[in-house]
């Protein structure tokens, strides 16, 4: 059922204190983003995953800031109350202000009300000039896919005590620098849970368990049509006979706590 309200930031960290899970999806093009925000989604995340599910590439890096910026347009014609969350892609924040510059395109041209980066101290500055000029940001930690090549593949992230230690440090000192709201991707459950207790802003997990503040899946996952799609998600479709039962569906078992399960999660 449809939200009456545009979802904010300021209503995403109240939903944090009040335990009211934040349910967000990813969303690329109008027919899609209609249906979600339809059935009531917090967040539609117009992520730069549509390298690998719209374009076809095997990473996210070939995605350029024009292509979020179409995407996130078609996104914005079709919904009303969801927050629009749009990431910036590879090497469109590797400054200050080409930060400010790509943001601005994807608020002004692309419609969106808050950007997601990648990466932890390092961006340190880049999240405190957006958030002095009026753009909401979302810090992603935990298994960055742009860094995928430095990574060495996609695999979870902050198993080892020290590099468990960095990201709780990273998340505090980016909320500092006023990051609305910090992603957690592939990150041990118990590191996700001290990360989301130590901060005030509201986190949001991907293959990071149930005690985040909210949970977001890419949009092909939940409906099954990505071929060998990640443990952490699951195929909404399976046991629903339509694309916006499978959403609300996800969205109840997101708000009761029943998703993720034990096997969407890592140890
Ligand atoms: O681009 C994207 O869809 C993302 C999600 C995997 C969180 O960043």
């Amino acid at each position: 059922m449809s939200k009456k309200h545009k979802t904010t930031i300021t209503q995403l960290k109240k939903m944090k204190q009040t335990s009211d899970k934040i349910v967000a999806l990813t969303a690329y093009d109008a027919s899609f983003a209609r249906i979600l925000d339809g059935e009531g989604i917090d967040i539609i995340l117009i992520g730069d995953s549509l390298g690998m599910v719209i374009q076809g590439h095997e990473t996210t890096i070939p995605v350029s800031v024009d292509d979020l910026v179409y995407h996130c347009k078609a996104v914005a014609k079709a919904s009303q109350s969801a927050l629009l969350m749009a990431d910036l892609p590879f090497m469109s924040y590797t400054s200050p202000d080409k930060a400010l510059h790509n943001a601005a395109r994807l608020m002004q041209e692309g419609g969106a009300q808050m950007v997601k980066l990648e990466g932890g101290s390092q961006q340190i500055e880049t999240v405190r000039q957006l958030a002095l000029h009026g753009v909401p940001v979302c810090a992603h930690l935990g298994l960055t896919p742009q860094y995928v090549h430095k990574l060495g593949g996609y695999r979870v992230q902050g198993r080892e005590a020290q590099v468990g230690l960095q990201m709780l440090e990273d998340a505090v000192a980016l909320q500092d620098a006023g990051a609305d709201a910090v992603l957690l991707e592939c990150v041990p459950v118990t590191l996700a849970s001290e990360i989301t207790m130590n901060l005030d802003v509201p986190t949001i997990g991907i293959g990071a368990g149930g005690s985040c503040d909210g949970q977001v899946l890419v949009l092909q996952d939940l409906l099954g049509i990505t071929p060998n799609a990640p443990r952490f998600s699951k195929n909404f479709m399976a046991d629903s006979n339509s694309i916006a039962d499978a959403v609300n569906r996800y969205i109840k078992d997101v708000k009761s706590g029943e998703f993720p399960a034990e096997q969407h999660c890592f140890l």
